[in-house]
């Protein structure tokens, strides 16, 4: 039984979804002057939405999530608030998820407030709706029930920290040592997810590179934080 619940998105989900997430944009007769990616999750999408959409004008915006400090509790930031001039332009914000939405209407926010548009409407490839604070005005894939999407663009990055995640959990039940094989077998119990021996290699190597596992013959051990 896997311990998150995750979903493996491949490259050909993303074309599609992001073909028809456009479609349903060209059909709603809303014609952006400019695309904003949010950045980072919203760069790949944004890129084959102003292909699909056949709009040469795209910029980005990093809005992300931070935790502050003794603080349990998170909140979105711009990263670079920087200004530019979009007066009288119709901008569509493109992400790849709208989860909680709070980075996203910050981001919105602020774009409305310091860049000047006529209009920004945001189009995204999945929306959950049972998390989410806002429906997005153009949506590929409703998502009822909450569940981690494997994108292809956090592929190593998830990779890592789910790695890290089974690792110290079981550390705090007492295993210290894994042989690659075991390692490998308990990423897939865990977290149900194939993402290819590639990534498990990259992953492997980041933990030791990084200190987390120490490998010793053919075992890695877990070095205590
Ligand atoms: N980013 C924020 N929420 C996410 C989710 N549920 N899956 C993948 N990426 C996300």
């Amino acid at each position: 039984m896997a311990k998150i619940r995750t979903q493996l998105v491949t490259w050909d989900e993303v074309v599609r979804w992001s073909r028809g997430l456009a479609n349903k944009v060209i059909e709603s007769g809303f014609r952006p002057d400019v695309v904003v990616a949010v950045a980072r999750g919203g760069y790949v999408p944004a890129r084959l939405l102003c292909d699909f959409m056949m709009v040469n004008n795209l910029t980005s915006i990093q809005s992300q999530h931070w935790t502050e400090a003794a603080k349990a509790e998170e909140r979105a930031i711009i990263k670079y608030p920087y200004k530019i001039d979009l007066n009288g332009m119709k901008v569509l914000l493109v992400d790849d998820i709208v989860d909680t939405g709070e980075s996203l209407l910050l981001a919105k926010n602020y774009i409305l407030k310091n860049w000047g548009p006529s209009e920004v409407k945001v189009a995204v490839l999945q929306w959950i709706s049972s998390a989410a604070k806002f429906k997005p005005d153009y949506y590929f894939i409703e998502v009822k029930e909450w569940i981690w999407f494997q994108y292809p663009w956090t592929r190593l990055e998830d990779t890592y920290q789910f790695f890290k995640k089974m690792l110290f959990e079981e550390g705090k039940y007492g295993r210290k040592r894994w042989t690659y094989q075991e390692l490998i077998k308990g990423f897939m119990e865990w977290f149900d997810l194939d993402v290819g021996e590639d990534y498990f290699k990259d992953a492997i190597r980041l933990l030791v590179n990084n200190g987390i596992l120490r490998k010793e013959d053919e075992t890695y051990i877990l070095v205590m934080q």
